[in-house]
């Protein structure tokens, strides 16, 4: 078992950080807005800290979630940064979807101080984090990567090395690139079904046993036909993956037309008050135009 840091206990971490509490690690946590850091101990056995920095200390593994790069460089530098607290030879596990860029801007700061650093991407959502069945893309030196495997399983179902510091990021673009495409046609699969007067909620069942099934489809198709979206990964959240993964796009030259355009209606869906919505809600907006 290991002394662990977490930083970040919002839909994801707050889960995450309970797995290791539950398999026996010795964690502490930090929190921005006390108030978390509070309920997650009258849920979980262990400690809070009120900076990153004091939470890192003596920890073998830091992890952190939060929301994107400049809240990431937050609890990692300066005097009350996670780095300033961390012993030579512990290691940084970030799980913030973030840039590649920052994720080697930050390795490089974290070898000056003799510390290890994985960007650790995940994907599967908050039941995911709850069931403790997360993928976890992850970059850096492989020899971190061997120590850290073990503490990640606390929350995994899969985890890979994908290649050096950056690789984990630019594989969680590869994801989004995936889904940003997928949950538009099947948010335009259903919208035509029920302009053509078909049972929505029959034409899913049929055709995910098919070669259009998706987790998409699985999991969303019932919440999209009944306009819900108050839950999951929200469309403010999406466009910042989508905003990073382009900009990588610009830089690698990778041609990305839907993706682009998929933004864009994302975009709509945020002027429609949609921010804080689920991403399959790109069917509400379909729905208003027609
Ligand atoms: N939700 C999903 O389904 C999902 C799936 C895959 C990946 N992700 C990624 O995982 C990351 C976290 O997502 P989430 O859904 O857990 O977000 P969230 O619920 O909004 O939580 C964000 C966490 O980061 C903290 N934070 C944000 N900015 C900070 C700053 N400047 N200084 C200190 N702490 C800060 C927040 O603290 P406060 O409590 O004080 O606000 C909170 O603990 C994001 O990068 C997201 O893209 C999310």
């Amino acid at each position: 078992m290991a002394k662990v840091a977490f930083i970040g206990l919002g839909v994801m971490g707050f889960p995450m950080a309970g797995h290791l509490a539950c398999e026996g690690h010795e964690v502490c946590v930090y929190n921005r807005t006390p108030g978390k850091a509070q309920l997650w101990q009258d849920e979980f056995a262990g400690e809070a800290a009120p900076t990153p920095r004091e939470a890192a200390q003596g920890a073998e593994f830091v992890m952190t979630c939060v929301g994107n790069d400049d809240d990431l460089r937050s609890v990692l530098l300066g005097p009350d940064g996670a780095f300033a607290g961390m012993a030579p030879g512990s290691v940084l596990v970030d799980h913030t979807t973030a840039s590649a860029n920052v994720a080697r801007e930050l390795a490089v700061i974290a070898a000056e101080c003799e510390l290890g650093f994985l960007d650790a991407p995940v994907s599967g959502g908050q039941a995911g984090a709850e069931n403790g069945m997360l993928t976890v893309m992850v970059g850096g030196d492989e020899s971190f990567y061997r120590r850290a495997e073990p503490v990640i399983d606390a929350y995994a179902k899969m985890i890979k090395l994908m290649g050096p510091v950056g690789s984990g990021q630019l594989t969680k673009m590869v994801n989004q690139i995936c889904i940003g495409g997928l949950v538009q046609g099947l948010a335009e699969a259903l919208h035509f079904a029920q302009c053509a007067g078909l049972d929505g909620q029959a034409a899913m069942e049929v055709i995910s046993k098919g070669a259009a099934q998706s987790w998409q489809l699985e999991n969303r198709h019932q919440t999209m036909l009944a306009g819900k979206f108050d839950f999951g990964f929200a469309v403010d959240w999406m466009r910042k993956d989508l905003s990073i993964l382009l900009e990588e796009a610009r830089r690698n030259g990778a041609q990305l037309p839907v993706t682009a355009l998929v933004d864009q209606f994302y975009s709509d869906v945020q002027a429609m008050g949609g921010g804080r919505w689920d991403t399959s809600s790109l069917i509400a907006r379909l729905k208003q135009r027609s």
